[in-house]
């Protein structure tokens, strides 16, 4: 059997999984609001009690964004000329001819994603907070409504994209998210920085 390296902790594992059920009950719920779609609203006991769990469970979602840093914000920050090689080559997603630099630990369109979803999820949640907890600012909701809906666009174009690459697109990746292990031959391919770096080999 080939030798695992571990790229995920417990806690990283288990932060993950709440950060993904609360966004997705947030995004259906979410979507439930923006166009009045009875059928979800019935899925969640009704529109007013809807609008109570999509609030607490966006205080859920704030929660784990925050966790979120200490996994990835390090790793997503650190920018170097392999990072510009990557974007020329658009990370080898439109040719198999060309050759992609060598990543550490995320490559370059994961630290991309990190940095919008923490943006993105920063911007959705204190706008949420607003809506919820001063409704008597009337212009501070009217922005925080638009910029709700401005984040909400942009996260529901990025995570369905994450979703596909880290399941289907990459055979290998899934199993971080359930293990956090992934074996040795696959992540030097992938990852060869890192396991440089970490000295895992
Ligand atoms: C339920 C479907 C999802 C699947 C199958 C999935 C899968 C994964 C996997 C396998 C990784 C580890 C990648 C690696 O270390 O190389 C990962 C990382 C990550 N996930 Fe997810 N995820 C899902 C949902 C979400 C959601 C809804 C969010 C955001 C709210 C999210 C945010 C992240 C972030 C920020 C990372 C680190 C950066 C990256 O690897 O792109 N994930 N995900």
């Amino acid at each position: 059997m080939s030798k695992m390296v571990r790229k995920a902790s417990v806690a990283e594992i288990l932060n993950h999984w709440v950060l993904a059920i609360s966004c997705i009950l947030l995004s259906i719920s979410g979507f439930g609001f923006l166009f009045k779609i009875e059928f979800i609203g019935s899925l969640f006991g009704g529109f007013n009690l809807m609008k109570t769990i999509h609030n607490w469970v966006g205080v859920v979602f704030s929660v784990s964004l925050f966790f979120s840093m200490f996994n990835w914000l390090k790793d997503s920050l650190a920018f170097d000329s392999d990072d510009i090689g990557w974007i020329k080559v658009a990370g080898g997603y439109l040719s198999h001819k060309v050759k992609v630099p060598p990543m550490g630990k995320l490559n370059t369109g994961q630290k991309f994603y990190y940095v919008a979803l923490l943006f993105f999820g920063m911007a959705i949640s204190i706008s949420g907070y607003i809506i919820w907890l001063l409704p008597g600012s009337r212009n501070w909701v009217l922005i925080s409504h638009l910029l709700h809906n401005i984040s909400f666009d942009i996260l529901m174009i990025a995570i369905p994209v994450h979703m596909y690459l880290a399941s289907i697109a990459n055979p290998g990746t899934f199993r971080i998210m359930i293990s956090g292990t992934v074996p040795l031959e696959w992540a030097k391919k992938k990852h060869p920085k890192w396991i440089e770096e970490a000295k895992l080999d």
